[in-house]
């Protein structure tokens, strides 16, 4: 049986029902339409799913959905204002800080939460609180880079 939801989404107000063992990905991807965020493991290994929630990073695919009645959920989508890229994007893009993109969503969630949270003070402590974000194609020296410009 479906249970009653309400979260803001990338600033929009939402009413939904929900599986009460949907995970928040699951929500995301399939009942809302928003793949930027990526299900890689869907347990916890990856990080492709990281969403920030009132502002914190999170797995989304380790977070059922009616956990998050009142929360603000913004994902990669929500990053951007119009055209106008957010600075990490614009900086992912000069630094070449991807290459077949599939872990990039999340990579960049938590690339905006390390600043925001105050993780950024050196490349030791960046590669410290990036290290649950993989990625296959080894990106990792770009993906620094790009905090570092960021950063500053
Ligand atoms: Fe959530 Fe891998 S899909 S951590």
């Amino acid at each position: 049986e479906k249970v009653p939801l309400k979260m803001e989404v990338n600033g929009k107000q939402l009413s939904l029902s929900v599986e009460p063992r949907s995970t928040l990905l699951d929500i995301l991807r399939e009942q809302l339409n928003l793949t930027g965020t990526k299900k890689g493991c869907d347990h916890g290994q990856c990080g492709a799913c990281t969403v920030h929630v009132n502002g914190h990073r999170i797995n989304s695919c380790l977070t059922l959905g009616v956990m998050m009645n009142g929360k603000k959920i913004t994902t990669i989508e929500g990053l951007a204002h119009g055209d106008q890229l957010h600075p990490m994007q614009e900086a992912f893009i000069k630094h070449d800080g991807f290459q077949c993109g599939y872990c990039t969503p999340g990579q960049i969630m938590s690339a905006v939460a390390c600043i925001r949270e105050g993780h950024a003070g050196s490349e030791a402590e960046i590669r410290e609180y990036m290290s649950g974000n993989i990625c296959r194609c080894g990106a990792y020296p770009n993906i620094v880079n790009a905090i570092q410009e960021v950063k500053d």
